[in-house]
């Protein structure tokens, strides 16, 4: 069937799995990845030894909270905190406690399309730090980010942690960098997380772990589909995949088929063949260096005040204004 015919109705699930797997070569978009059971598995790998992202993070907050923070509020005049994918805020706990030792005046808006995130969030931070102002915001980003403008005139900080923006593709990047720019004031922040290119072996590892996790966070896409589309997808039938190239910067993940088959996803009335060794791309990684990441910022109006690595820079935090010029 031509995904394009289909009820208007349908979920942007539903349309884009049509699309991707009736394209040649074919693909999946890696935000399908975060349902319940997603979420868990990346849990998983924020703790793997080889996923060295999410410590070298933690160590640059850890290490370098005080400076961090007087960069968000160099003339002490109070501003709001807003975090976009803030899951389980963990990190973020660091510089809000710093932000209290110090008296800074601020509140802390975490936005997640994940309601329970927040709930979670919300309630374990009136536990740990009452004295956090939180407004915890459920939605897309931009579509929030605009409601924000006008509750506070403030100056604004806004975070995006993990090296998220890698997960789109430089042209998509520069989209999405563009409409921060436009969200933002002169004067207001972005504080962006960017994993630095490195040993090619170490970001292969990274997302190839030992233990297989990674393999089934990959393939809990199939499992989304089989559950939600009522399809019919073997998971043993696939093997994940992943390359990274060194010149680009790219990380690839794939699920591979390994034998000719026929999958049907009976909601979409779509029939799906694999040729033996055929791929379906799911992800990108993308890894950086100051010069991307200039670049990057230069093409959406904005430029990089300050940054901030870990002690074996493998990772980078970047504090964004808007350009000047
Ligand atoms: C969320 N994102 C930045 C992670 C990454 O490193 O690309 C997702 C991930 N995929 C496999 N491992 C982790």
């Amino acid at each position: 069937m031509n995904c394009k015919d289909q009820k208007v109705s349908v979920s942007t699930f539903e349309k884009e799995v049509c699309e991707g797997l009736s394209a040649f070569p074919k693909y999946l978009s890696s935000k399908f990845f975060y349902d319940e059971v997603g979420d868990e598995l990346f849990q998983q790998i924020m703790e793997l030894p080889e996923y060295y992202l999410t410590r070298a993070e933690y160590e640059i907050f850890e290490t370098q909270k005080s400076e961090i923070i007087r960069g968000f509020d160099s003339d002490n005049e109070g501003f709001d905190l807003i975090e976009l994918g803030a899951g389980d805020g963990k990190k973020t706990k660091i510089l809000l406690r710093e932000l209290l030792d110090k008296n800074h005046d601020f509140t802390y808006n975490p936005i997640d399309i994940s309601e329970n995130a927040i709930e979670g969030l919300v309630k374990n931070l009136d536990l740990e730090m009452p004295k956090v102002i939180v407004q915890g915001q459920i939605g897309e980003y931009f579509e929030v980010l605009d409601r924000l403008k006008h509750i506070s005139d403030r100056k604004k900080v806004i975070m995006v942690l993990g090296s998220n923006i890698g997960n789109l593709l430089h042209p998509r990047a520069i989209q999405f960098l563009k409409k921060l720019c436009n969200a933002i004031n002169p004067g207001d922040l972005l504080f962006m997380g960017f994993d630095q290119k490195k040993h090619p072996q170490k970001v292969l590892d990274a997302y190839n772990d030992k233990t297989g996790v990674t393999a089934a966070f990959n393939k809990n896409i199939l499992a989304r589909i089989n559950k939600e589309l009522d399809a019919n997808f073997d998971l043993d039938k696939f093997m994940h995949w992943e390359t990274y190239d060194p010149e680009s910067g790219t990380a690839k993940s794939y699920l591979v088929s390994k034998e000719k088959q026929t999958v049907d996803i009976n909601s979409l009335s779509l029939e799906v063949h694999f040729e033996a060794w055929e791929s379906i791309h799911t992800e990108i990684s993308q890894k950086y260096d100051d010069d991307i990441v200039k670049w990057l910022t230069e093409e959406s109006g904005l430029e990089v005040v300050q940054s901030f690595t870990n002690e074996n820079q493998e990772y980078k935090d970047y504090l964004i204004t808007k350009a000047t010029k």
